[in-house]
């Protein structure tokens, strides 16, 4: 793999958009359409990653940065590509963007049942903080989970 991680274009919404149905949102309305995913790419307060393998989208993540913290709203990697590191590199990515800012607390929600995702999470240095009764359109409710920055751990990054 040539993995290279970057800003994503405004020409990958779609791509990304369809990747998100497909990844993340299996099973509940389709909300990060082509037309929200170009938002967040132009958009000054938000970062959309892409990660690619030569020209090949394998990746990409979503955060929003805040005064005081920011929010991963989508992370996900292609099937094929996944336990490769690709996920870590991109959060990491991401995690430096915020710490550069002067921001030190990172939030998230994921999906009550996915417990793949959740591990990997904790893996990478984030605690549960609660739960969200019905967050996902009513359907399914949603783990929150944050990562203080300014804290490191023997297991999580530096
Ligand atoms: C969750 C997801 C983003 C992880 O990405 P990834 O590239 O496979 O993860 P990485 O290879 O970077 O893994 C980083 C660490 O997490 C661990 N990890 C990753 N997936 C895991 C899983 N399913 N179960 C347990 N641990 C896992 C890895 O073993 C690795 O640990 P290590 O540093 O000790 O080797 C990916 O599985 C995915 O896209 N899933 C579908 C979409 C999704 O659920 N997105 C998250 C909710 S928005």
């Amino acid at each position: 793999m040539n993995l290279r991680i970057g800003l994503a274009r405004r020409d990958e919404a779609a791509a990304i958009a369809e990747l998100s149905r497909e990844l993340i949102e299996g099973g509940l309305p389709w909300s990060w359409n082509a037309q929200r995913v170009r938002y967040y790419i132009e958009n000054r307060d938000s970062a959309v990653l892409a990660a690619r393998d030569r020209r090949r989208l394998i990746g990409f993540a979503i955060m929003e940065f805040f005064e005081e913290r920011a929010h991963l709203s989508l992370l996900a990697v292609l099937p094929g590509y996944q336990k490769l590191g690709v996920g870590k590199r991109m959060l990491e990515w991401l995690e430096a963007s915020a710490r550069t800012a002067g921001i030190f607390a990172v939030h998230l929600e994921l999906r009550a049942g996915n417990d793949g995702a959740r591990r990997f999470y904790e893996r990478l240095g984030y605690a549960e903080k609660g739960r969200r009764r019905g967050y996902y359109a009513g359907r399914e409710d949603a783990l929150c989970m944050a990562r203080d920055l300014k804290v490191t751990s023997a297991a999580g990054p530096v």
